[in-house]
């Protein structure tokens, strides 16, 4: 069944020009674009967005990370979109991550690790209002 999730291309993606790259990856694996805006994350933001991870000891590594430079963040739709992107992105480490996906392809470390996928259709709808309204996504 169709299902939406959000991705965010972190500030190393943008920073290396892998943007092209991931996009069409994300194409390829069926995920339809359905919103997607270019923005700098506030301080605000990212520590909100990231909020499940405030007393993680990368959480303030993180959050200036995130606000580091600018974003994409998009809204994608496919089925099982939040299981797939997840795969497609690999593990959280790309020493870890399988051969094939994106994190493997396109992050540095463990922290600038190329990309943001919701990791559960709750949280999908939480971070995808976060970022777009009713009718960006109608
Ligand atoms: P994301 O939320 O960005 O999609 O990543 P994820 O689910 O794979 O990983 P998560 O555990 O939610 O961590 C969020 C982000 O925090 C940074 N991180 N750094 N230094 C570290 O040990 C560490 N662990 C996590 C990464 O940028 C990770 O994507
Ligand atoms: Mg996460």
């Amino acid at each position: 069944m169709k299902q939406r999730t959000l991705t965010i291309l972190k500030p190393d993606t943008v920073a290396r020009r892998n943007c092209g790259a991931v996009i069409a990856r994300l194409e390829e694996e069926g995920f339809q674009i359905l919103a997607a805006h270019m923005l700098r994350l506030s301080e605000d933001q990212a520590m909100a967005f990231y909020a499940v991870h405030k007393d993680k000891p990368f959480y303030r590594p993180l959050v200036e990370f995130m606000t580091s430079g600018p974003v994409w963040v998009m809204a994608l739709e496919r089925d099982s979109a939040v299981e797939h992107l997840r795969k497609v992105m690999g593990a959280t480490d790309p020493a870890k991550a399988a051969p094939g996906t994106l994190r493997q392809q396109f992050a540095s470390n463990i922290e600038r690790n190329a990309i943001h996928g919701s990791d559960s259709p709750e949280n999908a709808r939480i971070e995808l209002s976060f970022f777009f309204s009713a009718a960006e996504l109608a």
